[in-house]
């Protein structure tokens, strides 16, 4: 699929999935578009963890049950290494995952899949660390986000956006009479 053709089929996937398992050649190629982007200082802090059935995915979900996560076959969590960034310099850590999340939701949908951004369940940061837990991730690092992956189980429901004219200027900015 063309790159614009991702841009515009991609959207948010907020209802259930299929059981149909995703192959893991897919979660993979998915996961290397994420680790594809760029980083800030080209730190490289996002780490990835394929969860590639079920068995894997239900620990995590018990966490923190959400639609995204009850239904779905596969996904890939999210993480940063806390390490890599110098003391008293700029952390770019929200930054590079927010890179990588958003190649692995545009390859997903490239590949024929829906996904999506779910990163709330992880604001609460007992939430975050009891997640983390069920993962095997050490203190060093922090969960951002788990992207569910699958076939849709249904047209799922989109969200319009608002016309270019709204949101794109030339050369000036023009406040928009409403
Ligand atoms: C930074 C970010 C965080 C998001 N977190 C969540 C989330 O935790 N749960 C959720 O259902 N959707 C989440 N979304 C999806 C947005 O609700 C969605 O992108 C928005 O409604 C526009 O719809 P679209 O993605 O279908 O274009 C998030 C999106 C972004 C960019």
């Amino acid at each position: 699929m063309d790159i614009f053709e991702a841009f515009k089929k991609r959207y948010s996937h907020k209802d259930g999935f299929l059981p149909d398992a995703v192959p893991l050649a897919d979660l993979e190629r998915i996961a290397q578009a994420g680790l594809d982007a760029p980083s800030g200082r080209n730190r490289q802090t996002v780490r990835l963890i394929i969860l590639p059935n079920r068995a894997a995915i239900e620990p995590v979900c018990a966490v923190s049950p959400t639609i995204g996560l009850e239904t779905t076959p596969a996904a890939i969590a999210v993480l940063t290494d806390k390490t890599l960034t110098p003391e008293n310099e700029f952390n770019f850590e929200k930054e590079d995952y927010s890179a990588a999340t958003e190649n692995m939701l545009l390859a997903a949908t490239a590949l024929g899949y829906s996904s999506l951004w779910l990163d709330s369940p992880y604001f609460d940061r007992e939430k975050e660390k009891q997640a983390r837990a069920v993962l095997s991730v050490p203190e060093a690092y922090r969960l951002w986000a788990v992207l569910p992956i699958g076939k849709p189980n249904g047209e799922g429901s989109r969200r319009e956006k608002l016309p270019f004219e709204e949101r794109v200027y030339y050369q000036y900015f023009l406040s928009n009479p409403r």
